[in-house]
């Protein structure tokens, strides 16, 4: 039955104005609350009759009263678990621990029956009958559907409550996309008069969720105090909808599927089988935590971005001591992450590291991973001991948490998988050498003999444009010709697809510079996209291998003995903001050193973490000269004085050592799209980039 098709026809008379009643009922503790799925029925029927005010009345209570059932639950689940003492404990007994005689056992299951008494009077107390409040499969499967705001934005609408109308049908669309009706109704709501923009709003929308979209909206606008104002508040509520979640798992035992009259677990194992089906419920809420209608998949990572939005709308704030507790806290989740310890150094050395170093991660967040760390140690233990499968939800886990066997088993189907992806691509590859043999344009690069002076000509075009002296310095080169116009065209096209498909964003503010925008795609990314069909793989693989190629040439100019290995490598451009340029006195990227942290009022540089002392050369290979600003410099250890500027253009490489000899940094960017593939080496092959030892991903 379409109730959209039944709204289309009303749309065409003209609509009696009937006063909507006031339908609202007190709930008092003895009052018994009716049954939703009874209240649901009721409506429908109503609905049938043309009974307007009754389906408004009864749906509208279905819903209040399925939100107190869920509430009351959690409630009361929650109120039992938080009380540390049931009243008079077994004779003799301190704090039970099971297992260590028949009698610690007793005071075990004292505490298990005193909680299942707590729970049970309280949701009785408030529910009434527990029982009575349960739903069939396809109730429940109506109200997730978002049902009932279909009859009631026709009731609605009948009564001529359009704002009302307005609401439910929006509330409806936003789980069902697909309704074409509901669409076509929505058009034609907003077309009508004394219908206003925030009548559109939906009604079972989450708190948590609604102040992260509100965050994120503003942070793409570059409002970064009201974005980091609502990223808090979605954090706080997440919290709380976690808990709810959780509590709310603690439900009935769910046979799934096998038949409970054969089922004949003993006291324990049937304990164990809900308590891991419960703690399998408990681990999913960061998936239902982090769906919202509209969006068929969930937020990856999502508590964790909440972070990542805070730190960088505090940086943006220029509240440095937030920022850090924010980066910190992201830190958490992912201790390796280079972008975050390179913003939390930045962050630290504007702020003083000695005051940085009191600034701790969120206890909140700290005391949230140890309890699922350790639910999800008990889940692989059921895994191991009972079969019992278990999915984890979180990029973040630590490896160590999976037992070795499991491990070992999906490290042996993920390189399977890589090996299929491999030998797609080397047969590619094949396919592209074949290609290539015919044009007869076979472009290895030979060995380098590098001279110490002058211009020389390298293979294949390249040349020396400076030496380190023409620098002002040591261990720097300039090489021109190191890749063609169309490849460095088909570079920044690849960029700016990544940018555009990969995360749905066209740039986002510059982590150094408040009047350009920042996109970054990294090779592993790039491969990503490419296996998605979302870029070219030919360009994907062309970013692979002009990286390597700049590999070579640094390796052999700087006359090195054992291999250069890749470190991290990253196409980035950075665009100016037209409206952002004036007064600029900041650089694009401020002057630093690659492996060490540069305290420029001191000329000094320290190698210690959190820099990448691991690093050892650097490169960066430019990929257009259209733009203005944008130039290289290499300075002092004061960061101030200038020894050496060198202008971008395609094809053109700077290589450097990475250490204190070579401070650098670019200058602001004023107009146009500046775009490079910054690439960072080291000696050090167990610091290699991931991407480069697993095949091309
Ligand atoms: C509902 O009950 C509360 C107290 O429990 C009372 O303050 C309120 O006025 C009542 N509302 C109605 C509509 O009866
Ligand atoms: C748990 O107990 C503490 C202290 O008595 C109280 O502050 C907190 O609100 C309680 N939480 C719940 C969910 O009842
Ligand atoms: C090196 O220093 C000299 C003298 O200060 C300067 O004229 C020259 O431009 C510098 N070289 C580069 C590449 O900037």
């Amino acid at each position: 039955v379409s109730v959209g098709a039944e709204l289309r026809y009303a749309l065409l008379l003209s609509c009696l104005v009937v006063p909507l009643c006031a339908a609202d009922t007190n709930l008092s503790s003895h009052f018994v609350l009716e049954p939703y799925d009874f209240l649901f029925d009721t409506a429908v029927e109503a609905y049938y009759k043309g009974d307007w005010l009754t389906v408004i009345l009864n749906m509208e209570k279905a819903l209040r009263n399925k939100a107190t059932v869920r509430s009351v639950k959690a409630q009361c689940r929650m109120s039992c678990a938080n009380r540390t003492s049931f009243g008079d404990r077994l004779a003799g007994l301190g704090v039970p621990i099971p297992g260590s005689g028949s009698v610690e056992d007793l005071g075990f299951f004292q505490k298990i029956l005193k909680r299942a008494d707590c729970v049970n009077s309280c949701e009785t107390e408030k529910l009434g009958s527990p029982t009575m409040h349960q739903v069939t499969g396809e109730v429940q499967l109506e109200f997730s559907k978002r049902t009932p705001y279909n009859y009631l934005q026709v009731a609605y609408f009948k009564i001529n409550k359009l704002d009302k109308a307005v609401a439910a049908a929006h509330t409806f669309y936003q789980a069902n996309p697909d309704h074409m009706e509901m669409r076509q109704n929505l058009e034609y709501y907003r077309m009508m008069a004394g219908v206003k923009e925030e009548d559109f709003k939906d009604l079972e929308a989450r708190t948590h969720m609604a102040e992260f979209l509100l965050g994120k909206s503003y942070y793409s606008d570059d409002s970064f105090g009201l974005a980091a104002k609502h990223f808090e508040v979605a954090v706080d509520e997440y919290f709380t909808a976690d808990k709810e979640c959780r509590a709310l798992c603690e439900g009935a035992y769910n046979y799934d599927g096998y038949n409970y009259m054969e089922y004949s677990a003993d006291l324990f194992q049937a304990m164990t089988d809900h308590y891991l089906q419960i703690l399998n419920c408990k681990q999913h809420c960061v998936v239902e935590l982090a769906s919202t209608a509209g969006r068929d998949k969930p937020f990856e990572d999502f508590l964790p971005s909440h972070f990542n939005y805070l730190q960088f709308s505090y940086y943006n704030s220029e509240k440095y001591e937030q920022a850090i507790e924010c980066a910190r806290t992201f830190l958490l989740f992912h201790p390796d992450d280079e972008v975050m310890n390179q913003n939390l150094a930045y962050y630290s050395a504007v702020l003083g590291e000695d005051k940085a170093k009191t600034i701790s991660a969120r206890q909140v967040v700290k005391l949230y991973m140890q309890q699922s760390i350790l639910e999800k140690e008990l889940l692989y233990f059921g895994y191991e001991a009972f079969g019992v499968t278990f999915v984890d939800p979180d990029t973040w886990t630590p490896e160590d948490v999976m037992p070795k066997k499991l491990r070992d088993k999906q490290k042996a189907d993920r390189e399977t998988a890589a090996r299929i992806t491999e030998e797609i691509g080397n047969l590619m590859k094949e396919i592209e050498t074949l290609v290539e043999e015919k044009k007869k344009d076979s472009s290895d690069i030979a060995m380098i003999i590098s001279p110490q002076e002058g211009v020389s000509v390298l293979h294949d075009n390249i040349k020396v444009t400076m030496t380190p002296q023409q620098l002002n310095g040591s261990q720097r080169v300039l090489l021109d010709g190191v890749i063609s116009d169309d490849e460095c065209r088909e570079l920044q096209r690849l960029s700016n697809a990544a940018a555009l498909k990969g995360d749905g964003y066209r740039g986002r503010p510059s982590p150094h510079s408040p009047s350009e925008m920042f996109q970054g795609v990294t090779v592993l990314k790039a491969v990503k996209l490419g296996q998605e069909g979302k870029v070219p793989l030919k360009s994907t693989r062309l970013f692979f291998d002009l990286s390597e190629k700049v590999r070579k040439v640094v390796e052999s100019y700087f006359h090195l003995e054992t291999p250069l290995y890749f470190s991290y490598s990253h196409l980035v451009c950075r665009s100016a903001i037209d409206e952002k340029q004036e007064e600029r006195k900041d650089l694009s990227h401020p002057v630093h050193v690659d492996n060490c942290l540069l305290v420029s009022e001191i000329n000094e540089c320290i190698k210690e973490p959190p820099a990448y002392t691991h690093r050892d050369y650097s490169a960066i290979l430019y990929l257009n000269d259209d733009f203005e600003g944008g130039d290289f410099i290499f300075t002092e250890l004061d960061a101030k004085t200038v020894t050496a500027e060198v202008r971008p253009q395609c094809g053109r490489v700077v290589g450097f050592g990475a250490g204190k000899e070579n401070p650098h940094g670019v200058r602001a960017v004023t107009k146009g799209q500046r775009c490079a593939v910054a690439l960072w080496f080291t000696l050090d092959p167990t610091h290699e980039e991931k991407v480069r030892t697993i095949s091309v991903d």
